[in-house]
């Protein structure tokens, strides 16, 4: 019998294919301030909240703004990012994640969605994939961005599961460190190089068996 109980996932990057659109927001607006903004560069940034994010950007194009200015410029990324996402339809679902939270709903866990992103909701309610979580957690829940806990300590806490009992699933090297300052498995979606840290990695959602979890 495995010990996980509880099941939290990362949205961007994990189960749906946003990781891309937030890169595409910030290398565009990088570019219009005159400096270039790689992929690699990038994994900086996942799992980062807005404005943290954007001070990671700038500290990359060596620029200094005001606390107004650097308003304007997170806000001119994020409508960038909601046009992106708006046209987003169900072949943005990554591959095998919503096969993946059903069989763990069959199997008598509880899941749970921890993502620092404001625009969480946007992207569940218009792909139809709240209904498979117990508990959502996003942006608008939480004060601190990973690799701090309190995202992933907040689910447990609403699905009713203690935290050993946990595993979480990322893409972000910050939401494997925060996986780990909240005492929980971590399943890493990605490279195995850049999410070294993670029990286990794998390239996608479909490659999960539920076998996997009795490993950990
Ligand atoms: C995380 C993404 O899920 O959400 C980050 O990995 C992003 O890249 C963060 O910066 C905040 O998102 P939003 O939608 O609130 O700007
Ligand atoms: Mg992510």
């Amino acid at each position: 019998m495995s010990k996980i109980e509880g099941c939290i996932f990362d949205l961007d990057g994990v189960i749906v294919d946003t990781a891309k659109y937030h890169y595409l927001a910030w290398k565009r607006l990088a570019n219009e301030l005159g400096f270039k903004f790689t992929e690699e560069q990038n994994e900086r940034l996942k799992g980062v909240s807005r404005m943290k994010s954007l001070d990671i950007l700038l500290e990359i194009g060596n620029l200094n703004f005001s606390d107004k200015e650097k308003i304007e410029l997170a806000e001119k990324k994020n409508n960038w990012y909601v046009e992106y996402i708006s046209n987003m339809d169900s072949n943005e679902i990554l591959p095998g994640a919503k096969e993946f939270l059903q069989i763990v709903r069959d199997n008598g866990m509880k899941t749970a969605l921890g993502s620092v992103s404001k625009n969480s909701m946007t992207i569940l309610n218009g792909l139809n994939l709240a209904k498979y979580f117990d508990a959502i957690i996003d942006g608008n829940k939480v004060t601190h961005a990973k690799p701090n806990p309190e995202v992933f300590l907040l689910g447990a806490k609403e699905i009713g599961v203690p935290q050993a009992n946990c595993v979480v699933f990322e893409d972000a090297v910050s939401g494997i460190e925060a996986a780990i300052n909240a005492e929980m498995y971590s399943i890493g979606i990605g490279s195995k190089k850049v999410l070294s840290r993670a029990n286990i990695v794998i390239d996608s959602l479909a490659d999960m068996k539920i076998g996997m979890l009795d490993l950990l």
